[in-house]
């Protein structure tokens, strides 16, 4: 039984770490979309992988975050990202992505000191 599911699914679409493969960002895209599972049933628009440990994103609600509102925490510091945004003309079976790399501040929300969902990028 997995007692935070809603954590591993986190893990599984925001957190690459050390950031896997080679290529450039479209490549990386490509690839890490597809292996983790995003591109199916639909391609997913968009989706940002976050290049840190676990440790260090679990720390956003654990001290190392602003908190506000119902569950919100903004991170004390900088992480770097990678956003992939799908191409026009993508389809299941089919989904191109582009990749932007940032090094920016994140919003999660947490549930149970833990990060259950990415919010945006500040
Ligand atoms: C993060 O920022 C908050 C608010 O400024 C501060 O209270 C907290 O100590 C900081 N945490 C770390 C680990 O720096």
């Amino acid at each position: 039984a997995d007692s935070h599911p809603t954590y591993r699914q986190f893990l599984n679409r925001h957190v690459d770490f050390p950031k896997s493969g080679g290529g450039n960002n479209r490549l990386y895209c490509n690839r890490i979309m597809q292996r983790r599972g995003l591109t199916r049933p639909v391609c997913k628009p968009t989706n940002t992988f976050i290049h840190a440990p676990t440790s260090q994103v679990q720390a956003i609600c654990r001290g190392a975050g602003r908190c506000h509102g119902r569950n919100f925490c903004d991170s004390n510091s900088s992480f770097h990202l990678t956003t992939c945004r799908v191409a026009p003309g993508s389809r299941p079976g089919r989904c191109v992505y582009r990749g932007r790399i940032q090094t920016r501040r994140i919003r999660v929300a947490c549930n149970q000191r833990l990060p259950v969902h990415f919010s945006r990028i500040l």
